[in-house]
């Protein structure tokens, strides 16, 4: 054991994988001391989706003062940081450069140590934040905006992908689902808005069964059948919603149970924007108690870069990145059976 790191660990967190410039300070001893978050969302509005270049360009732009915010609001200056901890990917190419760059860039100015993290085990890890071993083996469960999967957690870092989807992430079909009714983007917690004032009445609205692994998930056909549905013109906007948010949330339980019949699991650990839906929450408590769920605090379940410095804080431990370190906008998970490129080593 290295003893060096016995004091505590100051880390910052960097997060520019998509449109959300975040700065994080977290302290391995007292937690979070700081989360700052700059969105380009209601640019990306008008667009009904994230517009990469802007998104990368609105990075340049703040990511220094989101950084200064992050250190003046945890009353810390760079000589406190111990460790730089920046999400390497998946995401968007422009974003992740601008984080990468500005982590090395700190990194050698400041004379610290800079370390890569994967966003989406960021997303997983923000639901054990607090606890000193989470119960394993768990399962997790990450569904946002560009993810939806079904981890076996066997460790920390030690994850097999039982489950993705084969079309669109949970979060990408609600921001597109939204867009048909005519909400704003982010279409998630509009729809779920919506949604409370309506009935989930219409059958059609079902997601998909993927015959080659029925822990998969399809979500391109739900939004699609709400889009013929609402051309009909004979269904109310607030059970169009109703029925699409039920649709998507009851095929995630339905897979979650089938993994739990082939993966028996002490815990499930949900992550990702969409884990802030109070409706998911509610109704997954339901369903599997007595199992433990464990949710991040609602803040941190959409992307923030509090969990890229507590993931960082875990992992630094082990390997500091080289300077060498390029983005990737994917990075796989290992899945049994599966065959990876040569330069993409799976998590
Ligand atoms: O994790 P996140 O911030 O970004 C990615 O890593 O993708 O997730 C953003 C996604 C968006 O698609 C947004 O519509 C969805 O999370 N979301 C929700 C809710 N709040 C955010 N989806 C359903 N219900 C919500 N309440
Ligand atoms: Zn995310």
């Amino acid at each position: 054991m290295n003893n060096t790191y016995q004091k505590d660990l100051i880390v910052l967190g960097i997060e520019t994988t998509c449109d959300e410039t975040g700065a994080a300070l977290f302290s391995q001893k007292k937690g979070i001391l700081s989360n700052i978050l700059s969105s380009s969302s209601s640019f990306h509005a008008k667009y009904k989706g994230v517009f990469p270049e802007h998104a990368s360009r609105f990075h340049v732009d703040s990511i220094i003062p989101v950084i200064d915010e992050a250190l003046c609001s945890a009353h810390l200056s760079p000589k406190d940081i111990d460790l730089i901890s920046v999400a390497k990917g998946p995401g968007l190419i422009g974003s992740l450069l601008v984080g990468i760059n500005t982590a090395k860039a700190l990194s050698l100015a400041w004379n610290k140590p800079f370390i890569g993290v994967n966003h989406v085990e960021a997303h997983i890890y923000a639901s054990m934040l607090g606890q000193k071993i989470p119960p394993l083996p768990s399962l997790g469960i990450v569904l946002s905006g560009g993810h939806t999967l079904l981890l076996l957690i066997k460790n920390i870092g030690d994850y097999e992908c039982i489950g993705t989807t084969v079309d669109d992430a949970i979060g990408e079909a609600f921001d597109k689902a939204a867009a048909h009714l005519g909400l704003r983007y982010p279409g998630g917690p509009e729809i779920e808005k919506l949604a409370l004032k309506g009935v989930p009445s219409i059958s059609s609205l079902k997601a998909g069964h993927v015959k080659e692994n029925p822990l998969n998930f399809s979500f391109s056909g739900l939004k699609t059948a709400l889009f013929y549905a609402l051309n009909k013109n004979l269904y109310r906007k607030e059970d169009l919603a109703a029925s699409f948010q039920r649709a998507a949330f009851s095929d995630v339980f339905k897979k979650i149970e089938k993994a739990l019949e082939k993966f028996p699991c002490k815990a499930l650990f949900w992550g990702g924007g969409v884990s802030a839906s109070k409706t998911l929450r509610k109704e997954a408590e339901k369903r599997f108690s007595p199992l433990p769920l464990f949710w991040p605090p609602p803040d941190l379940s959409t992307d923030n870069a509090a969990m890229i410095a507590a993931i960082g804080a875990i992992k630094y431990q082990k390997n500091p990145s080289p300077y060498s370190l390029k983005p990737q906008t994917k990075i796989p998970f290992f899945t049994r059976g599966k065959r990876f490129a040569k330069n993409s080593s799976p998590l």
